[in-house]
C-alpha cells in the first residue's frame, strides 16, 4: 500500500526534475509510477464504429444557399456529437505540419533548455509543465503539456522558445482567422446574427495547449488524457497521424481517426452554458499508447481570465422561451476557469455545478 504522504512524496519528486514523462522516458523506465495508474472506469462499452462529421469549409462565404448547407452541417455536428473535423479551412498543410513539429522540437531539447519554461505560475503566457493537475487530479496522466496564450495580447516573441517561435505565430494567426469563421457559423446554427458569438467575446482569447504523449511501456495502465470536456468556448485540435482520440457518444467511445490537413472541432463547456444545452460539449479522452510520441496542438477559444474582462454569461436571452428556461446560473469566463482547473480532470463535468 502506498500511503498519501508517500503519493504527494512521489508527485514532488517527479515535478522537481521539471523534465516531465518525456524525462521518465529517457531515463529508460519499464514499469510506470503509482500515480499514473488510472482507476478502471465503470459501465462503459466498447467502440462503436460510428463516424464524426467531416465537413468541407469551403461554401462559408459564397451564396445563401451553400452557406445554409454548411450552418446546417455544423448545427447537426455540434449537437449530436459535439465534435467534427474540417477540411478545406485554408490553413495550408505546411503550416500544419510544422507546427507539429515544432511541438516535437521543444519536447525534444535538452532538459535545461526546457526548465527554464517549467512552471506552475498559471500567471504567465508561457508554461511548460506535466499535468496541470498533477497534485489534484486522482491520477496523473501520460503527457506533457507547453501552454502559451497567444490572444488577447501574446507574449513577447523572445517568451517563446526558439524551436516553435515563429511557427506559433503564423499558426494561430491562422487560427483567429478559423475561429472567426466557425463562430459565424455557429451564431447562425444557433438561429443569431453571424457576428453574435464574436461580439459577446467568446473568441477574444485564445489558450494554446501543446501536448507530447511519449510512448508509454505500460499503457493500458494510464491515459494521455483523462475523459473531460473543455472549459472554453470552442476549441480546434491538430493532431498527428498516431490517433487515440475517442469521443463519447451515447456512452460508447468512439474515435476520432487521424485524417492528415483535418482540424478537429469541439463545442466546449462555456458554448454549452451560453446556448442552454442546444450545443454540446461532449467528453473525450486520449488513449495512451507504446507508440509514439503523439503530439497534438488544442487551441482554446475564450474570453481573456484577467481582471479587466468581467463579462458575465448566461443562457443567450434570445434562446429562452417559457417552455426552455435558463438551465444554468450566470458566471465569469474567469470564475469558470478557476472552478474547472481547482478541480482538474476527474472525470466529473465543471459545468454540473454552474446548473440550475
Ligand atoms: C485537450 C484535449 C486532445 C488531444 O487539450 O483538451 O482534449 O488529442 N486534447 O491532445
Ligand atoms: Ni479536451
Amino acid at each position: 500500500m502506498t500511503t498519501a504522504y508517500d503519493r504527494i512524496r512521489e508527485l514532488k519528486t517527479f515535478d522537481e526534475t521539471k523534465s516531465g514523462v518525456k524525462g521518465l522516458v529517457d531515463a529508460g523506465i519499464t514499469k510506470i509510477p503509482q500515480f499514473f495508474i488510472q482507476p478502471q472506469e465503470q459501465g462503459e462499452l466498447v467502440s462503436l464504429p460510428v463516424e464524426i462529421p467531416v465537413i468541407e469549409l469551403t461554401g462559408a462565404n459564397s451564396d445563401a444557399a451553400l452557406r445554409g448547407q454548411l450552418v446546417e452541417k455544423v448545427k447537426n455536428a455540434s449537437q449530436n456529437f459535439g465534435f467534427f473535423q474540417v477540411v478545406n479551412h485554408g490553413i495550408p498543410l505546411e503550416v500544419l505540419d510544422e507546427m507539429l513539429e515544432g511541438v516535437k522540437l521543444f519536447n525534444e531539447e535538452q532538459v535545461e533548455v526546457k526548465k527554464k519554461y517549467y512552471t506552475r505560475d498559471s500567471s504567465k503566457k508561457v508554461v511548460y509543465n506535466s499535468n496541470f493537475d498533477l497534485y489534484r487530479a486522482p491520477a496523473a496522466n501520460w503527457r506533457d503539456t507547453l501552454l502559451i496564450t497567444m490572444a488577447p495580447e501574446p507574449p513577447i516573441p523572445e517568451e517563446l522558445p526558439a524551436v516553435c517561435r515563429d511557427i506559433t505565430f503564423k499558426y494561430t494567426e491562422y487560427i483567429k482567422r478559423l475561429g472567426i469563421i466557425l463562430f459565424e457559423l455557429l451564431s447562425e446554427a444557433l438561429g443569431l446574427k453571424p457576428s453574435y458569438l464574436t461580439e459577446i467575446e467568446c473568441n477574444k482569447g485564445l489558450n494554446v495547449l501543446m501536448h507530447y504523449y511519449p510512448p508509454c511501456p505500460e499503457p493500458h495502465l494510464t491515459v494521455g488524457t483523462t475523459k473531460h470536456s473543455d472549459p472554453d468556448f470552442l476549441t480546434v485540435l491538430l493532431q498527428d497521424s498516431i490517433g487515440g482520440l475517442q469521443v463519447l457518444y451515447q456512452n460508447h467511445w468512439i474515435d476520432v481517426p487521424p485524417v492528415h490537413g483535418a482540424l478537429v472541432i469541439n463545442v466546449s463547456d462555456l458554448l454549452q452554458l451560453i446556448s442552454n444545452d442546444k450545443l454540446k460539449s461532449v467528453e473525450h479522452r486520449v488513449l495512451a499508447n507504446s507508440i509514439g510520441p503523439r503530439v497534438s496542438v488544442a487551441c482554446f477559444f475564450t474570453t481573456p481570465s484577467n481582471t479587466s474582462c468581467n463579462s458575465l454569461y448566461v443562457p443567450i436571452k434570445e434562446l429562452i422561451t417559457e417552455d426552455n428556461p435558463p438551465l444554468y446560473k450566470e458566471t465569469t469566463a474567469k470564475d469558470f476557469t478557476l472552478y474547472y482547473d481547482g478541480k482538474g480532470l476527474d472525470g466529473r463535468s465543471a459545468l454540473d455545478y454552474f446548473r440550475l
